[in-house]
């Protein structure tokens, strides 16, 4: 145990209490939708983080690069699904060596991405279970519903390719921002379209047991759609500025902060921390412009103090809260995007009060 005022600044913090209601609360969200779920391990890249997950009921993962599905396999997860295509021989190749392994379900979009898998599969003797991925209005990988039926005729068409399903990612929820109204009617479309899909699919002859959903912002409106099978939330188990904007979270649920301390006030109306762009998520998605919520040591915000700019190690606060830090001050920073704070760090401290309890690694970084 190690009271924070001795841990060396930067630090990237886990408030393992606010993180365990997280956790608490979306698996109980989701089973009340009456769904499986599958959380998205890029949040976190830490497998403490996702062994509580697993013991708050996830049936398995989701995971966006090979090495977040490497990591998961490795530890013994049995049920992977990699949402994000395998594009180019070093992908194709890490695809069927853990296709090989079993338990892996892989999300394809198109004939040009599956052709490729599909010869290096078959050469080498695995099957590919796949989800059609569908495009519910984030306009970024899936195909159009109206184009799904003829998509999946010609994917299953190619050596070794097993239709599971269906998914969606409705990443353009958070365009909606703090309109949580007109958020929710959105979920609830994505989720009833993805189903149409899952049904057409199925009128025409495949079996399509999987219709996977996923985000934090949707987790309150697309699993309820009738139909759907599993959601995929992934930031929720910390949670960060760009949820608390789109109403997804309140302050008090976010678990992750980066500790820092005041290193300059040397200039009336603004404070330098330790704590720069390399300790941030710049992902200003549904924030105003900011690098993180200001919080003092125990992760109550502050008045007066903003965050909007930083250097790589410098962190600029401004505001007339500034005439109040001195040198040598201990504050915490709530990231507007926990996901890429996460891929900035190495490691993570379990936080207990004002005491770090556990060191964690984390692992599946670029
Ligand atoms: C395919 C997919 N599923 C699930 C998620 C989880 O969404 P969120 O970060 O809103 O929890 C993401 C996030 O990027 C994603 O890309």
């Amino acid at each position: 145990m190690t009271a924070l005022d001795e841990l060396p600044t930067p630090a990237l913090l886990i408030d393992r209490d606010r993180m365990e209601a997280n956790l608490a609360a979306m698996s109980a969200a989701i089973a009340a939708a009456g769904v499986a779920l599958r959380p998205h391990f890029k949040t976190s890249k830490c497998l403490a983080v996702a062994r509580r997950q697993l013991a708050h009921g996830a049936i398995g993962f989701t995971c966006a690069t090979p090495a977040e599905v490497e990591l998961l396999q490795e530890a013994g997860v049995e049920d992977v699904l990699w949402a994000h295509q395998p594009v180019g021989p070093a992908k194709v190749a890490f695809a069927v060596q853990a296709l090989g392994r079993g338990g892996l379900t892989i999300a394809l979009d198109s004939v040009e991405v599956a052709e490729p898998l599909s010869r290096a599969a078959a050469s080498a003797g695995v099957r590919v279970p796949f989800v059609l991925e569908v495009d519910t209005g984030l306009h970024r990988a899936g195909v159009d519903p109206d184009r799904a039926v003829a998509t999946a005729a010609a994917l299953i068409a190619l050596p070794g390719l097993e239709l599971r399903g269906v998914l969606t990612h409705e990443g353009h929820l958070a365009a909606h921002g703090s309109d949580r109204a007109g958020l929710e009617a959105a979920g609830d479309l994505a989720g009833r379209t993805l189903v149409q899909v899952a049904e057409a699919l199925r009128a025409d002859g495949h079996d399509c047991p999987l219709v996977s959903v996923g985000s934090t912002p949707g987790a309150t409106s697309a699993p309820f759609a009738a139909g759907v099978t599993e959601a995929r939330p992934g930031t929720y188990v910390y949670y960060d500025a760009n949820q608390v904007g789109l109403g997804s979270a309140r302050v008090e649920q976010c678990a992750q902060t980066v500790l820092a301390r005041v290193t300059s006030t040397q200039r009336a109306g603004t404070a330098i921390i330790d704590a720069g762009i390399k300790a941030m998520s710049s992902d200003t998605l549904a924030t105003a412009g900011i690098l993180g919520i200001v919080c003092d040591a125990s992760g109550t915000p502050l008045d007066g103090l903003e965050f909007k700019a930083g250097n790589e190690e410098h962190g600029y606060l401004t505001g007339p809260g500034t005439a109040d830090l001195r040198v040598g001050d201990l504050l915490r920073i709530i990231p507007n995007h926990a996901c890429g704070t996460t891929n900035m760090w190495s490691a993570l401290f379990f936080v207990d009060g004002d005491r770090a309890v556990e060191r964690h690694p984390i692992e599946a970084r670029y």
